[in-house]
């Protein structure tokens, strides 16, 4: 109810209600005061008409001298009136109500002074003599001479002249406060639609200023509404694209950032951090503060400068590296963003490339030298058979930059992807036996025991008969190139989903600290000994990107002196 007082309805209504109250009551009190005020003239005019009607016979009666209170007693009764006859100087000659006799002067009355004066006299006052109110009407009496004989006086009371219209009234009265009642059902019925209607808009608004765009208003009620509910709905639908919109930006935008590998950050002028990506809270955790994070004071210099310059880049080492360093001013004199761009991966990347060119050139330069002594000195072999000795070394050499060469293509091409070697179901038995009887070869050549075991179901694995060749190659190659002595295993074990080769010797072991950079291209533990052996240290990277073509798994264990085992699994076709 409370609530209801407040509402644009209750103030429609309650402004409905005054006014048809007032208006109503305005009316009936003047239709009341019309409809008396022409009930008394009415009433004045018949009481005049009844005393012009008896003055004649008065004046008869009072010209012959005769007793009036008879006549007057008479007359009173049928006419409906009090008569009363005063004589000049105001001595009651008769009264049809009263006796006379004791009736004081009645020349001081209202009426009869107005009668002696204009003819007529018309009063309203309380009847001492009656004890009620009364309209009164007097006319003098005069003879024909002029003369004044005395004042006849008719007189009607007022009580039942009011009381005929009471009827009337309380009809009246009846009839407005029925109209006032249904104007007033009317006006709350019509104030608590408008209200509800306008509830309904403001929930649905209340709604979407908190956020629920989908809420729609109800096009319905009267046509200002519609329209105000048409707007509204619009107007939702157009924020809502634009939130998606903007959500759409917004995370696009943070998968870029979280996905670039440079370090992006905001931060307020007093390098409160506003915003940072991945890259940047991995690095350098979760601080508030810039100064916090990064603990270099080549920042705090940058960071001042950033607000005059608008632009700065500069090399900045941190505990964590070193990183070029790009400060934007974003919210002139207020935002500022940082770009740290790792410096060191850059180097690293550059040393890694001239690296592999010195190395690459290196190990093409030694072969072909060699081939161009032998050159050199073939023409002054002495006999066929030195030069024959010659051109077999010079064989040797060519072979292995061919080796070389081949063993790079083959690298880069890994390297570049995989659409280079299709995948196909490999029929890996075929590939075994192959590689084992090559193996077996070269280990009786060197004078060491091969063995070649087998376990489980051959199935076949999906991927490239070529690549599988190259990495037992490889393995195997690696195995009796550095066993001097004792015995080379090649084993096989299909189980579950998957496949494991094992290449094991009884050769000189990989150091502990060493055996994680084997897999590195071009790396060999002992130079030395691999150049003597034809090694260029390209076999176990070659190796790495095999495996990893086909997602298997690589495992190395080895002790320095007493051997190694190398482990490929493989997954299996499922
Ligand atoms: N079975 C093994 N026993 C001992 N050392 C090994 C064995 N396999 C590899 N190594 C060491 O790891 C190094 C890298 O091997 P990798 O096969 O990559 O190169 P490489 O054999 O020297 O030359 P390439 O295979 O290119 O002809 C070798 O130089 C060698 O020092
Ligand atoms: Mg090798």
């Amino acid at each position: 109810m409370r609530e209801w007082m407040g509402s644009l309805g209750a103030r429609i209504f309650l402004a409905f209600a005054l006014l048809i109250s007032m208006s109503l009551a305005i009316t009936y009190f003047n239709v009341v005061k019309d409809v008396e005020r022409f009930h008394l003239a009415h009433t004045e005019d018949s009481l005049t008409q009844k005393a012009r009607m008896l003055r004649p016979f008065i004046r008869q009666l009072l010209e012959e001298g005769k007793d009036l209170q008879p006549w007057v007693l008479a007359m009173g009764k049928p006419s409906g009136v009090r008569i009363t006859v005063i004589l000049p100087g105001g001595k009651v000659a008769a009264d049809s109500e009263h006796d006379p006799a004791t009736m004081e002067s009645h020349w001081s009355r209202p009426e009869v002074q107005m009668a002696l004066k204009r003819g007529l006299g018309m009063s309203q006052r309380y009847s001492t003599t009656l004890g009620r109110k009364l309209l009164y009407a007097a006319v003098p009496v005069k003879d024909m001479e002029g003369r004044l004989l005395g004042v006849l006086r008719v007189a009607y009371p007022l009580a039942p002249v009011k009381e005929a219209l009471h009827p009337l009234f309380r009809r009246l009265l009846l009839e407005n406060l029925l109209l006032v009642l249904l104007a007033l059902s009317l006006a709350l019925l019509f104030s608590r639609y408008v209200s509800s209607q306008l509830k309904t808009v403001a929930d649905c608004t209340q709604a979407m200023a908190q956020g629920d765009l989908t809420t729609r208003v109800p096009e319905t009620g009267v046509r200002e509404l519609k329209i105000l509910a048409r707007s509204l709905n619009s107007m939702a639908a157009s924020l809502q694209e634009l939130f998606k919109a903007r959500e759409d930006e917004r995370q696009k935008m943070n998968l870029l950032l979280s996905s670039m590998p440079d370090l992006v950050v905001v931060t307020d002028r007093k390098g409160t951090i506003l915003f940072a990506n991945q890259a940047f809270f991995r690095l350098f955790g979760k601080e508030e503060k810039l100064w916090r994070a990064l603990r270099t004071p080549r920042l705090a210099e940058l960071f001042t400068r950033v607000w005059e310059e608008k632009k700065v880049k500069e090399e900045v080492s941190t505990p964590r590296g070193t990183f070029e360093v790009t400060a934007i001013e974003m919210v002139p004199g207020k935002e500022a963003l940082l770009l740290f761009h790792d410096v060191e991966e850059r180097k690293r990347l550059e040393k890694m490339k001239t690296d592999f060119v010195a190395n690459v050139s290196h190990e093409l330069k030694t072969p072909l030298t060699v081939v161009k002594g032998y050159l050199e000195t073939l023409e002054m072999a002495k006999s066929p058979e030195e030069r024959e000795a010659f051109i077999k070394k010079m064989e040797k050499h060519i072979q292995r930059l061919i080796s070389l060469v081949s063993d790079l293509l083959l690298l880069s091409s890994l390297e570049e992807g995989d659409t280079l070697y299709s995948r196909a179901p490999v029929d890996m038995e075929a590939i075994l036996e192959k590689t084992a009887q090559w193996a077996e070869q070269a280990s009786r050549d060197k004078g060491l025991t091969f063995s070649f075991q087998k376990r489980g179901t051959p199935r076949p694995i999906i991927g490239s008969p070529y690549l599988l060749e190259q990495l037992l190659i490889n393995l195997l190659d690696n195995a009796i190139k550095y066993t001097p002595q004792g015995k080379v295993t090649l084993s096989v074990d299909y189980r579950g989903e998957e496949v494991s080769i094992n290449v094991e010797d009884t050769g000189i072991g990989i150091p502990h600290d060493k055996q994680d950079r084997v897999f590195e291209r071009f790396y060999r533990v002992d130079p030395s000994r691999s150049r003597e052996s034809g090694g260029t240290g390209l076999g176990l990277s070659i190796v790495k990107h095999i495996v990893g073509f086909h997602q298997g798994k690589l495992m190395l264990k080895s002790r320095e002196g007493e051997g190694t085992s190398i482990t490929v699994t493989i997954p299996l076709e499922s």
